[in-house]
């Protein structure tokens, strides 16, 4: 076994409780109206409405945090152990939970950032700070951050207003915030993607799958729905695994190890 490339997605995550993007308890409701999370979760509305927008992020990352690593989570551990640098790990969560699970954080590539961090809305620099310990947990939804709250949410270089340190939908990937050329990169260099739990929504997941077809490495897909590359993962000499991440990654990773 050689360079062996996970991708994941919000499905990984579902059965420690956190509901995915494009489930049915995705909405959000600001006033009288219900936001989707393609609305509310773009630079154009935190500008618009920053308090609103930390609210709901605050919300989900009390959520996230109220959460823990499932099985699923704890066998790519497992398999990171067992092959060390052959293995490496694209994400598309935010969540925290694969690296609570126990991952060395340089073979983790978060490419939608992470929900407990933040950084400056104006760019000044790159550098991301923690979110203080205490504004997430146990927040209350729809609870809207104080004045003092938003206070801790500045910028500690220039004292602009901070915004979660998550990819927005109207924003695009980059190498220095999101690992653009780096994830595609492993694509190159893999010899084998395995995805788990996402509905390839995004445009760097569609290239590492559109990577691997080009290299004709086997894909392996696991998602209790077929989504766009279960026929190519049949046809590349990996396979599609129907079925949920609990019930089928940890048995397909003993089987690798051994
Ligand atoms: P989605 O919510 O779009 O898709 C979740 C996927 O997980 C679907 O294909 C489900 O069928 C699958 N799924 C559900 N339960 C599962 C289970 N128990 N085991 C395995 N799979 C399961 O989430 P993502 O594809 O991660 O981006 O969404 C991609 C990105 O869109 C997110 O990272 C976020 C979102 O908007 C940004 O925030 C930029």
């Amino acid at each position: 076994m050689e360079l062996v490339l996970f991708l994941t997605g919000a499905g990984i995550s579902a059965e420690s409780g956190i509901p995915t993007f494009r489930g049915p308890e995705g909405y959000w409701q600001i006033g009288s109206r219900n936001y989707r999370p393609t609305e509310l979760a773009t630079f154009a509305a935190f500008r618009e409405m920053p308090s609103e927008v930390w609210g709901w992020y605050l919300y989900r990352r009390g959520v996230c945090l109220a959460a823990e690593p499932n099985p699923a989570h704890v066998a790519l551990v497992r398999l990171e152990r067992a092959i060390g640098e052959r293995f490496h790990l694209i994400t598309q969560n935010v969540d925290g939970l694969h690296l609570r699970a126990g991952h060395d954080p340089e073979r983790v590539y978060r490419i939608h950032g992470d929900l407990h961090s933040f950084r400056c809305m104006e760019d000044c620099s790159f550098d991301v700070h923690p979110i203080p310990d205490d504004l997430g947990p146990k927040w209350e939804k729809g609870r809207l951050p104080t004045a003092d709250e938003l206070e801790r949410l500045r910028c500690k270089h220039c004292g602009a207003l901070g915004r979660p340190h998550v990819l927005f939908f109207d924003e695009s990937y980059n190498e220095e915030l999101s690992y653009f050329e780096s994830a595609r990169r492993k694509a190159f260099d893999a010899d084998a993607l395995f995805v788990v739990g996402t509905s390839f929504a995004t445009n760097l997941p569609n290239q590492l799958a559109a990577i691997a077809e080009t290299r004709g490495i086997p894909l392996y897909i696991i998602d209790p729905e077929p989504g766009p590359y279960a026929r190519l993962a049949e046809a590349s000499g990996g396979g599609y695994f129907q079925g949920s991440a609990v019930e089928l990654l940890p048995p397909l990773i003993e089987r690798e190890i051994d």
